[in-house]
């Protein structure tokens, strides 16, 4: 069978974090993560994770669903290989992809032609390597007649050897076996030190086994971040092939400016995304959906044709015709149903808002349950905590909430009810009712005229 080892023992000391380096964020997922799904996405779903620094942390984010091993001390990528021993041993006959926690742009192409290469071949090791304009850094490959001779760590290099272009990307793949017949044979011998897991090629070799190189399509693959910089540009990498691939599957961009979508939001042909707009998660958003500009979406489901601008909406369902915005602001678990209309500075939280009705200026919507065709005067407030319990508003079908209303939780307005502007409403109004809470007006004749009439006269300012 074939396995996976991520090598995630780094600290990343200048990341200048708390966080195990691996933990960083590419698009919004931790390194590591991508690492792991593109060994997923290849049909390896048994992987051990040699961990490091800060291990409480990926332990509790793996929390469980892959085993770990624990590296007391960072003395090289092939020490790393060894503290996974066990896991190896496990299933001796197979090979072992190994892999770099915090090289994310690994993926199922590469894992999978090099595996061909690898079995085609019937190589010991079979290096995924890119070449690249600029190899600084990088350990060379030492080509052969045969494959390849080894790898030399940058650090390692005589003058000639720097000029290859050809460079390790930290990725292989080993025939267990062969692995653990030399893999405790490294030494440390070399400019840092170190115990080099690429040195297991020249010892392989050197008992009459093959390896090889597979050169992968995609340079990116080497491409690791070790401080803030180098994060920044793996992100910008990312968010560039995420926009590519949306492009390419029809969804309108005319300006791609602050636009971060990540990996996992899926979008239909013919919806749009404008600048500023960052969708995260499980979102989803249909066709002929305009989304932005300067929107936030997570985990949220928006329907055709519905207008998102300048929106925050989390862990919510947005139906179809929707127009939304500007700045308006959706809580978990809120549904709102086809047509609706929710204007500025409009809070909805764990309510559902159905079909056609408007809530258009000024108002707060709090576990409630709106019917359809309702309509929101300017300023209403659901009043749904007293300051212990939460309770829910419903209102129901073709209602009308006067400007100004509280509805203090838990009510109920009826089907085709009113309530008169400036209410604060704490009984159930009946169905087609009115509803008014307010004292009557009163109006003093001729008050204002003689108190204020002789300024007036003057031309005088009225203070
Ligand atoms: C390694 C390769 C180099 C290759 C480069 C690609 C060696 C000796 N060199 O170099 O040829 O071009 O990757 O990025 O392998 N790690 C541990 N424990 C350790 C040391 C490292 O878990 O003791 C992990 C790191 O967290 C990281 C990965 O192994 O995820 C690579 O380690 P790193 O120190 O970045 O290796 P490089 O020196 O870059
Ligand atoms: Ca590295």
């Amino acid at each position: 069978m074939n396995r996976s080892i991520i090598l995630a023992a780094g600290q990343g000391k200048r990341m200048k974090t708390d966080l195990p380096k691996v933990m960083c964020e590419v698009l919004g997922i931790p390194m590591l993560r991508w690492v792991i799904t593109a060994c997923e996405q290849s049909g390896l779903d048994d992987i051990c994770v040699v961990t490091g620094f800060e291990h409480e942390q990926i332990e509790s984010y793996l929390s469980g669903k892959y085993p770990t091993v624990f590296q007391s001390q960072r003395l090289g990528t092939g020490h790393a290989v060894m503290q996974a021993e066990d896991f190896l041993k496990k299933d001796p006959d197979g090979n072992v992809l190994i892999l770099c926690g915090d090289a994310p742009f690994i993926d199922k192409e590469t894992i999978t032609e090099a595996l061909k290469l690898h079995t085609d071949e019937n190589n010991s090791v079979t290096v995924i390597t890119a070449v690249l304009e600029n190899p600084a850094g990088y350990g060379r490959i030492i080509r052969s007649e045969n494959g390849i001779a080894g790898n030399v760590e940058q650090k390692d290099c005589t003058a000639e050897q720097l000029k290859i272009r050809e460079v390790n990307s930290g990725a292989y793949w080993f025939k267990v076996r062969d692995l653990l017949e030399v893999l405790f044979e490294i030494k440390p011998d070399n400019a840092q030190a170190e115990y080099y897991l690429p040195d297991c090629i020249g010892l392989l070799i050197e008992k009459g086994k093959r390896a090889d190189a597979f050169i992968s399509e995609n340079n990116s693959v080497v491409l690791g971040a070790n401080d803030r910089k180098g994060l920044l540009a793996l992100n910008d990498i990312a968010r560039k092939t995420v926009i590519e691939k949306h492009l390419e599957n029809g969804v309108e961009f005319i300006c791609t400016d602050g636009i971060i979508i990540e990996p996992s939001v899926e979008i239909e042909c013919g919806a749009a995304v404008l600048p500023g707009t960052i969708l995260k998660g499980s979102t989803k958003i249909s066709k002929g959906a305009v989304i932005g500009p300067n929107s936030l979406i997570s985990d949220t489901f928006v329907g055709e044709n519905t207008v998102l601008n300048s929106v925050q909406a989390y862990q919510s369902k947005i139906g179809s015709g929707c127009k939304i915005g500007p700045f308006v602001h959706i809580r978990p678990s809120s549904e709102i149903l086809d047509g609706v209309h929710l204007g500025n500075f409009v809070e909805i939280k764990n309510s559902v808002v159905g079909k056609g009705s408007s809530v258009s200026h000024l108002t707060y919507v709090g576990d409630s349950d709106v019917g359809k065709n309702v309509n929101f005067g300017c300023g209403v407030v659901t009043v749904n905590y007293d300051g212990t319990k939460k309770s829910r508003t419903v209102i129901k079908d073709n209602a009308f909430i006067g400007c100004n209303t509280n509805l203090v939780a838990p009510v109920t307005i009826g089907e085709a009810a009113y309530t008169a502007a400036g209410s604060t409403i704490t009984k159930n109004v009946p169905d087609g009712a009115l509803a008014i809470e307010r004292s009557t007006q009163v109006n003093r004749e001729n008050y204002a005229k003689r108190k204020l009439g002789r300024h007036i006269k003057k031309g005088e300012n009225i203070k």
